[in-house]
């Protein structure tokens, strides 16, 4: 069975590939090495023994998009990780997000509607319920104006799917709104790939804990929570993985209720930034470093998953706790820097 992964070789595509390799599905990759490296690769084959067919490809160009399906008739899932995803970044730059985070989605979407029967993974975020007003958040809580380009091309992503889904019976579709990845495959052979400084938060953490950074600027203190920082569900990379194979299956097996399904992705914990910054000191052994600064602009004080519907229906649940997401994370930073 052949299976699409866009963006297989980013953070979460590759360890996706991984799981699907896992489970014995034919992957090809396309990834326009943007913001990630061809060695990934090698990481993947090191723990599966196999290595996925890879097309440098940019999905913007459309031309492109059609080859591909041209040439690989045989695609039946398509898992798109592809896109831009630096929040800061969308807020300057909001037209590249447009385009490549839309523009992309409906030249894949005009490709697998001209299959006799598609099944599509999107890559989601719980950025689009905002500040939710209540937690755990559930799948039916309400989409707020997003408070990014980025975030706004999630929402938008998600009706331009469920849209073509009312009119393309053959396209069957979910939608997975991840909370907060962290962490790296147990063999440290893949993980996020440092590049630039880090926006989020446990790589900043891994990265000031290897002496890269001078010090972590944990952003807010005064926040209504247990210690004054903001809330987080930080799930393992793995388990998130996990949850798209398992996703896409249920769609191969015609499982699915409605031809197009959401579901979060979170491990139903919500954890503080400095609750995060006890976990790292608690698995390293090591005094961080940091200091608690201004707020960030746009950061919602708490979010985290309601994962009954995961669990009932896909019959996943996230496994690692977070001091074992952060180990992972931890034994990637060293392997990296030595
Ligand atoms: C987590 C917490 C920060 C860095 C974003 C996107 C989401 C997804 C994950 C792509 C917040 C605090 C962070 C630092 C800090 N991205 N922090 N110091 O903002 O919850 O989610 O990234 O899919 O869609 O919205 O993640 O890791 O940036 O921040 O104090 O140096 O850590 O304020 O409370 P976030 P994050």
């Amino acid at each position: 069975m052949k299976v699409l992964v866009t963006g297989g070789l980013g953070f979460i595509g590759s360890h996706t590939v991984v799981e699907l390799q896992n489970k014995g599905f034919n992957v090809v990759i396309i990834d326009d090495l943007s913001n990630s490296s061809e060695k990934v690769l090698d990481g993947i084959v090191a723990i599966t023994g196999v290595k996925p067919a890879f097309e440098k490809i940019d999905l913007k160009e459309k031309s492109k998009v059609e080859d591909f399906f041209a040439r690989h008739t045989d695609v039946q899932g398509v898992i798109h990780f592809a896109a831009s995803k630096a929040v800061g970044e969308s807020v300057e730059k909001p037209l590249l997000y447009y385009e490549n985070n839309i523009g992309t989605l409906v030249y894949l979407l005009k490709e697998l509607s001209k299959k006799d029967k598609a099944s599509f993974i999107f890559s989601s975020s719980c950025t689009v319920y905002g500040q939710a007003d209540k937690m755990p958040i559930t799948e039916d809580a309400p989409v707020k104006t997003a408070e990014s380009p980025y975030g706004n091309t999630k929402q938008m992503g998600e009706e331009i799917i469920a849209d073509t889904c009312k009119v393309v019976p053959s396209l069957n579709a979910i939608a997975l709104r991840y909370f907060n990845p962290m962490g790296a495959h147990p063999s440290t052979e893949i993980g996020e790939l440092p590049i630039g400084v880090p926006q989020n938060l446990v790589p900043f953490i891994t990265q000031t804990g290897i002496g890269m950074r001078e010090q972590l600027s944990v952003f807010g203190g005064d926040y209504p929570t247990s210690d004054g920082t903001c809330v987080r569900d930080y799930i393992h990379v793995v388990d998130l993985a996990k949850a798209h194979v398992i996703a896409l299956e249920r769609l191969l097996e015609h499982k699915n209720d409605a031809n197009y399904e959401v579901f979060n992705l979170g491990t139903g914990t919500g954890s503080t930034v400095l609750e995060a910054i006890q976990s790292f000191e608690r698995v390293s052994g090591k005094k961080l470093n940091y200091e608690i600064v201004d707020r960030r602009p746009g950061d919602i004080t708490s979010a985290y998953a309601s994962t009954e519907k995961a669990n009932k229906i896909l019959g996943w649940k996230a496994e690692s706790t977070l001091d074992e997401a952060m180990k992972s994370a931890w034994e990637w930073e060293q392997k990296i820097r030595n």
